[in-house]
C-alpha cells in the first residue's frame, strides 16, 4: 500500500481522508491572511489567550515547581532521559514505555495530540495507529511529512489504561514536558489536536468547536519568547469516528497552512 505523501496524487490523499473531490479552496488564501476583514488577527503580544496556569491545576506545590523547573533547562537527551524514567503520576505503572516525540526538533509545524494509544506504547512513537495513519494523511494533505519541518507530541506522554482521557492531574504532571517540547522545537505554529491537547496549552476550554478559526497564540510561562500561534482542530480519532467533521478539519488545515505563510 502507498504511504500518504510518498507516491500519492493529491485526489488520492484528499480521498484517502475522505474529503474528495469537495474540498477546493474557494479563495486564494494569500488573499485572506488572517486580520483582514472577516479573518481573526494573530493575537498580539500582550492579548495572549492561552492560560499557562493549566499547567498545575492548583497552585503547584515547591516540589512541582522545583521539577519543572529542572525540566525547563533540560536538552534533549535529558528530556528524553527524564520522561523514558518519569513516575510523576499514576499512568507510569502501566506504560510499556513512554513516548515523548517524534520528528524534526526544529520543525516550524508542532503538532500535539492527546495521549499515546496501544500501538503507541508498544513502539514507542506518537500516532502510529490508525489515527496516525489519518494524521498523516492530513499532514499530506497541506503538503507536509511527519518528520519533514513537522514536529508530532502529545500532551500526555504515557498511555492512559484503556485508552480513557488523561485526568487534569495527569496532563498537569506532563506539562512541563510539552512545555519544555516548545522551547526548544521553537515552532512557528502549534495545531492542537482535540480537546486534551487543547487544554494542555489553553487551560479549561468550552466546546472544542468554539476554539475552531479563532485567533489564539501560546506564550511560554517563563516569557522567554514570543508567543506562538495555535491553530485547534479536531482529534483524528474523532474524526475516524465522525466523518462529517473531516471536512471541518479540512478547513482547519486549510487555515493553518495560510496562517503558517504569513508567519514566513
Ligand atoms: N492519539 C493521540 O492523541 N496520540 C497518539 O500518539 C496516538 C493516538
Amino acid at each position: 500500500m502507498k504511504t500518504p505523501g510518498q507516491g500519492l496524487t493529491r485526489e488520492e490523499i484528499l480521498h484517502e481522508m475522505g474529503f474528495a473531490p469537495l474540498w477546493r479552496l474557494r479563495t486564494p488564501l494569500a488573499a485572506n491572511p488572517p486580520g483582514a476583514a472577516g479573518q481573526p488577527a494573530l493575537a498580539a503580544p500582550g492579548e495572549v489567550t492561552a492560560d499557562t496556569s493549566s499547567s498545575g491545576e492548583a497552585a503547584p506545590g515547591a516540589a512541582e515547581a522545583g521539577r519543572a523547573a529542572r525540566i525547563a533547562h533540560m536538552d534533549w537527551p535529558e528530556l528524553q532521559a527524564s520522561v523514558a524514567a518519569c513516575r510523576a503520576c499514576q499512568l507510569c505503572s502501566e506504560r510499556r514505555q513512554a513516548v515523548l516525540g517524534v520528528g524534526d526538533v526544529h520543525a516550524d509545524w508542532l503538532f500535539v495530540g492527546e495521549a499515546p494509544g496501544a500501538e503507541e506504547d508498544a513502539r514507542g512513537e506518537p500516532f502510529v495507529g490508525p489515527a496516525g495513519k489519518l494524521l498523516d494523511a492530513m499532514l499530506a494533505a497541506i503538503d507536509l511529512r511527519r518528520g519533514d519541518d513537522v514536529y508530532i507530541a502529545n500532551a500526555v506522554k504515557c498511555r492512559p489504561p484503556r485508552n480513557r482521557t488523561p485526568e487534569a492531574g495527569e496532563m498537569a504532571a506532563c506539562a512541563p514536558y510539552l512545555q519544555r517540547q516548545i522551547a526548544l522545537i521553537q515552532p512557528r505554529l502549534i495545531v492542537l489536536l482535540g480537546r486534551a491537547a487543547a487544554q494542555a496549552l489553553l487551560g479549561e476550554i468550552g466546546p472544542l468547536g468554539s476554539l475552531r478559526g479563532r485567533s489564539l497564540s501560546f506564550s511560554p510561562p517563563d516569557g522567554s519568547a514570543r508567543p506562538i500561534p495555535l491553530v485547534v482542530t479536531y482529534h483524528p480519532a474523532y474524526l475516524l469516528r465522525t466523518l462529517p467533521d473531516k471536512a471541518k478539519a479540512w478547513e482547519d488545515l486549510c487555515r493553518a497552512r495560510a496562517l503558517m505563510r504569513t508567519l514566513q
